[in-house]
């Protein structure tokens, strides 16, 4: 969001209020400009190798999200077969979907893999099935987990040794005699270390116990590095130096090839980096209560749309955009669920009134598909911002929608 010379917010030259005027509050916007110039400058850090980008939806399965990716040229990673549907309903074939589960049932794998996918196999138990389903006439990728601890928050690391992620390195020996037992067509390893990883070094780690996993596989035509890039979320927040990662990275994996003595492509699955930006929730005060202890800002939302804050105790940066000139004051930014739901605690706003719009920035990864119906609350709309131009692509939910799997009315 930009702030014009006139103390205007706007995206793409719009004003936001009058996305919520237009399309009503709470309303999720995403700006197509901010996916694209992200993807870019993935692209662009990594233009020496032979790289793909798998955008990992669970941070947003719009279909207008997934179909830019797809205008671009981005890959996707899916956790679930209602991901995986979703992707294909983007437009992508399955061929260029790939399935990282977690513990799911076989069922699920077997589908993916039937309908085209490629799967990342996460478990012994997952691999001496595929084995026995599908012996060597369909290749998959081996999640491993490398024990290596890096991450924003402890809910958000997945390859340390507690991990429940991927198939540990230390038992590298057991998943070599199951290949062997059923000749599985192993393409390539794959691991993710976490989310919200800044320095570039947990990242050069876990390649280089990538790297030396993979010559013990013979056939491998992908190493995946997963995503989990760092953002920034507060004014001033380091983030991962994308130029100098692609620097580092490229050169080791380009030393691993020559090793290896094959071009092997490389793949990342980044989630936030590539949408956490581009996305706002606008909400619109509800309440301003004038506390002896605190001024309390009351929205026409709450963990229900945004639970980061609540779950991890995230730090979203918020915009008055109805007073962005007003006389800061500490507040705190309180939801409207009966549950503690706040947003921000102590936080100095440009005088906040009733009836204004604010704007909870890096909403677009990880906002709306973690909301849920809590309290029979409807989830906001969905508008796309591209090429200058808003259109809605969700519309909001009605008592009709909460009701539609309900016996017995
Ligand atoms: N690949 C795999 C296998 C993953 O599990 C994840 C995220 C990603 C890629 C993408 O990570 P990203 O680039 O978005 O950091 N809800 C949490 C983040 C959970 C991430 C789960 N896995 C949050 O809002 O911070």
């Amino acid at each position: 969001m930009q702030l014009s010379d006139q103390n205007q917010y706007t995206i793409q030259g719009i004003d936001p209020t009058q996305l919520t005027e237009k399309f009503g509050s709470p309303l999720y916007v995403y700006d197509g400009a901010t996916i694209r110039r992200k993807t870019e400058a993935l692209q662009h850090a990594f233009a020496g190798v032979n790289m793909k980008i798998k955008f990992a939806c669970k941070s947003n399965t719009n279909l207008a999200v997934l179909r830019l990716m797809k205008e671009i040229g981005v890959e996707l990673d899916v956790v679930s077969p209602g991901e995986f549907e979703m992707g294909k309903l983007a437009g992508y074939d399955a061929s260029q979907i790939t399935f990282t589960p977690s513990g799911v049932p076989f069922y699920e794998v077997k589908e993916a893999v039937e309908a085209g996918a490629l799967v990342n196999v996460d478990s012994l138990p997952l691999l001496e099935w595929f084995g026995q389903t599908f012996g060597n006439t369909k290749p998959c990728l081996i999640r491993i987990k490398p024990n290596v601890a890096a991450g924003g928050h402890e809910k958000i690391m997945t390859a340390h040794a507690d991990s429940k992620f991927g198939i540990s390195v230390l038992l590298l020996d057991d998943i070599l005699e199951i290949v062997k037992k059923y000749d599985i067509k192993i393409i390539g390893l794959h691991q993710h270390t976490g989310s919200d990883i800044k320095d570039a070094e947990p990242f050069l780690q876990v390649a280089d116990i990538l790297f030396e996993t993979a010559k013990h596989f013979p056939d491998l035509e992908i190493v995946d590095l997963g995503g989990g890039f760092k953002v920034s979320y507060m004014p001033g927040d380091a983030v991962t130096d994308m130029t100098l990662l692609g620097n580092k990275i490229s050169e080791r994996f380009k030393k691993f090839c020559s090793e290896y003595g094959r071009e092997l492509q490389l793949w990342f699955e980044p989630g936030k980096f590539l949408v956490s930006e581009s996305g706002y929730l606008l909400v619109t005060t509800t309440v301003v209560k004038e506390d002896p202890a605190r001024n309390f800002v009351h929205v026409d939302s709450g963990l229900n749309h945004l639970i980061r804050p609540m779950m991890y105790g995230s730090y979203h940066h918020i915009l008055n955009v109805s007073n962005p000139t007003g006389e800061e004051k500490p507040y705190n930014v309180v939801g409207y669920i009966c549950e503690t739901d706040t947003f921000a605690s102590d936080r100095n706003l440009p005088e906040v009134r009733q009836g204004d719009t604010l704007a909870f920035l890096n909403a677009g990864a990880y906002g709306f598909t973690m909301s849920s119906n809590y309290n029979a609350r409807f989830r906001p709309a969905e508008v796309l911002v591209d090429n200058g131009e808003a259109r809605l692509v969700r519309r909001r939910e009605t008592l009709e929608d909460l009701l539609l799997t309900q016996q017995g009315l």
